[in-house]
């Protein structure tokens, strides 16, 4: 199987990046598209060539070291076609093939159980073994071990990227390791779920009953599989958690929070919005206290004064409060396939920023192994 000819600046580009996804789903297939159809920047901007080399799903797994046909592979995946099936021939079922075909990056985006985070908690340490960078999209990885892996991959040289577990466009685990640095975080609140904040915006601004309301967020591809994660506010409990465990304290665990989402939401709490022209949020919270971090997610009404007032549909926010830096809030990022493909692109630059020149990017960690 091949490439379709590759525009002049990037056949021109001097550094290759080589990447693979494991879990070629929805956003697995969102981010071969999104790669491809920015090569060119990516190569104008930064001297990359950035080349998927392999994609697996439980069918098969599809390897071309000489980079497959992001564009083509993704159509593949969206009209419903296993890879498995696809006329490059699967070499096997065995993700770890990537890793002889020599990658940079592996994103895994692999379905993944919360509880153990298997089977992409294994195949991230596995990358790691290999030499390869790792992007997660998954958060059952990201919830259980993110400290964990991070250090395992510094010990390499290499880094974790976790940003679409946390957020996608929003901002929130870099910002705070970098703006918050030498500070301690006494609070972290945030609305993370796009789906949630989308049903809260249309029944309030346009009249919307919930269900019509989370038909948008499912149409508009926001909205889980299974939407009932989203609404009891385990979502943003995993976030929340994830992002806990990274900034405040490690020992935070997601049976720690006990979540009250906005199914069967408080009428009390729609009245009070009323009289009080507030809005309700769904916020994560995480506050630290003498024996250890709080972490409560709960429907919240704000007022106009607010930073959270202004975050409608499936905008997002995360409002730090710190002991030397005062309060800084981020606001924007949405949920969307776009959205969080562009988080993946954006750590998986960043892992090459984070490289020594000597390696990723020129392969001469392949080669070393
Ligand atoms: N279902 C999530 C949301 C998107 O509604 O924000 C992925 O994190």
């Amino acid at each position: 199987m091949r490439l379709t000819a590759r525009p002049v600046a990037v056949r021109e580009a001097v550094k290759l990046l080589r990447y693979a996804i494991a879990g070629f789903g929805n956003v697995g297939s969102a981010l071969a598209r999104h790669v491809h159809d920015r090569a060119d920047r990516i190569a104008r901007s930064y001297g990359l060539d950035v080349r998927l080399i392999g994609v697996c799903d439980r069918s098969g797994v599809l390897i071309d070291p000489s980079g497959l046909d992001g564009s083509e592979i993704a159509r593949w995946r969206e009209s419903g076609r296993p890879i498995g099936d696809h006329p490059g021939g699967p070499s096997s079922c065995e993700p770890e093939e990537f890793f002889a075909a020599g990658i940079d990056v592996l994103v895994v985006s692999l379905p993944t159980d919360r509880h153990t985070g298997m089977p992409g908690l294994k195949l991230a340490r596995a990358a790691i073994g290999a030499g390869a960078h790792v992007v997660l999209a998954d958060k059952g990885p990201a919830l259980l071990a993110l400290p964990e892996l991070e250090r395992e991959a510094a010990t390499r040289g290499l880094t974790i990227g976790a940003s679409a577990t946390v957020g996608s466009s929003l901002p929130t685990l870099s910002f705070a390791r970098r703006e918050l640095a030498g500070a301690e975080i006494v609070e972290i609140a945030a609305v993370l779920n796009g789906t949630s904040n989308v049903i809260l915006t249309g029944m309030r601004a346009e009249g919307k009953s919930f269900r019509e309301a989370l038909a948008e967020a499912q149409r508009a591809g926001i909205a889980e599989p299974d939407p009932s994660y989203d609404v009891e506010g385990w979502d943003t409990a995993v976030k929340l958690t994830i992002l806990t465990r990274a900034l405040m304290d490690e020992r935070c665990r997601l049976d720690g929070v006990n979540p009250v989402g906005i199914d069967g939401l408080d009428p009390e709490i729609v009245e009070r919005a009323r009289v009080t022209k507030g809005r309700v949020r769904l916020v994560g919270r995480s506050i630290r206290e003498d024996d250890g971090v709080r972490m409560t997610v709960a429907p919240e009404v704000v007022g106009a004064e607010d930073a959270f007032y202004l975050v409608e549909g499936p905008r997002k926010a995360v409002r730090f409060r710190t002991d030397d830096l005062g309060d800084l809030v981020v606001s924007g990022g949405a949920s969307g396939r776009r959205d969080v493909a562009a988080a993946l692109l954006r750590d998986m630059l960043a892992s090459v920023a984070c490289s020594s020149p000597s390696n990723a990017a020129t392969g001469d960690r392949r080669r070393d192994r």
